[in-house]
């Protein structure tokens, strides 16, 4: 059994509470901690599993490492997602909240939030709502390969189990794109203080 304590605590969500794994400092273990959370976690990990099957990329979702027994319940284990320096990535939603961090971070931003619409239709993702709290803004040196990226965390699967839409290529760019396209519109809407919120969708949304 791993026994969690406030030592490797990160963060928490409405659901679940996030710790950095004891045993291997680029992994974390999420925990429910409510009752409502348990339907949607079970929800979330056949998803994952799915999505194992399928042999995605990973590179716009954390990757998924199956179960382990806590001293909090059951715990399901995932990359934790760190900037280059070791820090912990900061969510999407911090970066657009701040009209000075959308500003330094610009083309990179536009550039990860393509990317990340690309991978979702490449990997046929189907998500639930995507908010920007759950999608960790991952800072990499553009002198390396890899760049900054997005990548979600949270919310990923469907409400119906196994929907047609994971099957079906056309059915799930129809959806991805609806809910993509839902989320560029609440990021105008949460950050309208922000003067280059619109110039940053439209950006987005150009070729
Ligand atoms: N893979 C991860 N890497 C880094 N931080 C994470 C990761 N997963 C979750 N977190 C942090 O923990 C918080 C709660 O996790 P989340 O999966 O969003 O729980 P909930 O389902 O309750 O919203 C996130 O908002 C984020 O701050
Ligand atoms: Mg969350």
């Amino acid at each position: 059994m791993i026994h969690l304590n406030d030592k490797y605590y990160v963060s928490r969500g409405l659901h679940r509470k996030c710790y950095i794994h004891p045993e291997n400092e680029n992994r974390c273990i999420k925990v429910n901690y409510n009752e409502g959370a348990k339907e949607e976690t079970n929800r979330e990990i056949a998803y994952y599993k799915h999505l194992i099957r399928r042999k995605i990329a990973w590179n716009s979702l954390a990757q998924y490492y199956g179960a382990i027994t806590t001293n909090e319940g059951v715990g399901h284990i995932f990359d934790l997602i760190r900037d280059e320096d070791g820090q912990i990535a900061k969510p999407l939603e911090y970066y657009v909240a701040s009209e000075e961090l959308t500003k330094k971070y610009y083309d990179s931003l536009v550039d990860s939030l393509k990317n990340l619409k690309t991978a979702l239709l490449k990997d046929r993702i189907i998500t639930m709502t995507i908010k920007s709290k759950n999608i960790l803004f991952q800072l990499y040196s553009n002198n390396t390969q890899q760049g900054n990226r997005l990548i979600i965390i949270d919310n990923i699967g469907n409400s119906t189990f196994i929907p047609v839409a994971s099957y079906i290529r056309f059915m799930a760019e129809k959806k991805i794109e609806r809910t993509w396209q839902r989320f560029l519109r609440s990021l105008i809407k949460e950050n309208s203080n922000n003067k280059l919120i619109n110039q940053l969708i439209h950006d987005v949304n150009s070729n």
